[in-house]
């Protein structure tokens, strides 16, 4: 048991309690931020005298000494101390002597850790950012290649009206796009440090807050001390961003595991992301995407949690926030790996164009298309739809399309139709037509996807 407290006890900790209190299994993550903000803080106090440049030297001699045994697995982190932060300055005493013991001066555990957390998830946050565009240059390329790539839009997974994939696939677009946009908001916003807070009440030393906060990349030092140590607001909204970007990888995998269904065959996820049964010598399946979206719940889970423990928490710092470790850094794993596979997975898929096009064109997309017919003939729209009802019912009864009906037997339903219903109707006009901006047409979807190509620059 290495813990930097003690001296108002007069027996030790019992070794449960030790073990239920410590962090170590799981602050070692933020080794690095916890060494740079040490670095910063020292730097800051010798600059304003606190502490000798002599001093300074020698602390950050031993950081860095520490910070390459540990990188080269000459110094273990192991579960002797109590968190990192006992780690960082148990080694450095043992290394620099007296100077070591004065790295903490001005300095709390609750402005340390909340430092730490912060340059971890803030470097996070932009793996993040990155991830997702990786995934919006894969969904680009997809739509660039299938602007004339016809296949059903669906509303309550009935086939609705003709669309293409490029259109489909534009709509996750925009999405993942906004999905950036959250992440770059919190970015900004977290981007504030809290060191220098100390334990809530900020500290008598004459500390130079703004230089350790430029020192380490922050926008400017917190306002106020005690939110410093208190403030898990970010967390909160990085947990919610993810939880968001999951829930658009799940909707998206869901699609992909019905479209790669023996039944639709829209597409075949690639042998490298397939997996086989153990049992059934013909299974393929896509595993990858259902653990994508099995995994959402992971990320829910996280943002629900912390809601959960901060919602009873008395101001400035108590232990339950620990518990924002160990679920960030899963949501944060969970879903940097999610999104990596899923764009590989995506970005090896065959479509299967010809049942793409084939299944828009039977189902009767192309109904509203017929009604729009008759509207152009003066026909009120209403009126239009009851005919255009009763042309479905005779095709179900004759098990035949729009596209196959005569002209007589249009005729016979109602006589506004003449011989330019078939070219109204067919798959290329519908999509065609539909030209305004954000619809499928293909003309309105490359004006899109030249805008998304800036973007993405
Ligand atoms: N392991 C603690 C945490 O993650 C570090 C802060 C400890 N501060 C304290 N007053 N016990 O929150």
């Amino acid at each position: 048991m290495a813990q930097l407290w003690g001296g108002r006890f007069t027996k030790e900790t019992d070794q449960l309690v030790y073990n239920f209190n410590a962090s170590i299994e799981f602050d070692q993550k933020f080794f690095a931020q916890d060494v740079n903000g040490s670095i910063a803080h020292v730097t800051m106090l010798a600059k304003q005298g606190i502490l000798t440049h002599e001093e300074e030297q020698q602390i950050i001699g031993g950081l860095e000494s520490i910070r390459d045994d540990v990188n080269e697995g000459k110094l273990l982190i192991t579960s002797e101390y109590e968190d990192i932060h006992s780690f960082v300055e148990a080694n450095l005493i043992d290394r620099v002597g007296d100077a070591g013991k004065k790295l903490h001066t001005g300095r709390s555990r609750n402005d340390q850790v909340a430092l730490d957390m912060r340059l971890y998830t803030r470097d996070e946050v932009w793996v993040l950012d990155s991830l997702v565009k990786k995934l919006l240059e894969t969904i680009l390329r997809i739509m660039d290649e299938n602007v004339e790539t016809y296949m059903p839009g669906f509303t309550h997974l009935q086939k609705a009206q003709p669309i293409t994939l490029a259109h489909h696939f534009g709509a996750y677009f925009e999405m993942f796009k906004r999905d950036r946009s959250r992440l770059q908001d919190i970015a900004e916003r977290m981007n504030i440090c809290p060191l220098g807070s100390g334990a809530l009440a900020g500290t008598t030393y004459p500390l130079d807050r703004e230089y350790t906060a430029k020192l380490l990349g922050f926008d400017s030092a917190c306002c106020n001390s005690i939110d410093g140590v208190s403030d898990r607001d970010y967390l909160i909204e990085l947990l919610s961003a993810m939880s968001t970007i999951m829930m658009h990888l799940s909707r998206f995998s869901e699609e992909i595991i019905i479209w790669n269904s023996n039944e639709y065959q829209f597409v075949e996820i690639d042998d490298t992301y397939s997996t086989g049964s153990s049992i059934m010598p013909q299974k393929k399946n896509p595993d990858i995407a259902e653990l994508v979206r099995g995994k959402t719940g992971r990320v829910y889970g996280a943002l629900t949690s912390l809601l959960t423990t901060m919602k009873g928490i008395p101001l400035a710092y108590n232990k339950d926030m620990q518990e924002d470790k160990e679920l960030t850094f899963d949501a944060i794993d969970t879903t940097k790996g999610c999104l990596a596979l899923f764009t590989g997975m995506i970005d090896t898929m065959k479509f299967n164009k010809s049942r793409m096009e084939a299944s828009a064109r039977n189902g009767f997309t192309n109904a509203t298309d017929a009604a729009d017919y008759l509207v152009n003939h003066g026909v009120p729209f209403r009126d239009a739809h009851g005919i255009v009802g009763r042309l479905v019912l005779f095709c179900i009864e004759k098990n035949c399309s729009l596209d196959d009906m005569t002209l007589e037997e249009y005729k016979a339903i109602s006589p506004v139709f003449e011989n330019d219903i078939y070219e109204a109707i067919s798959l290329k006009t519908c999509v065609e037509k539909r030209t305004t901006k954000g619809a499928p047409g293909p003309e309105a979807m490359r004006q899109v996807i030249s805008g998304y190509k800036k973007y993405l620059k």
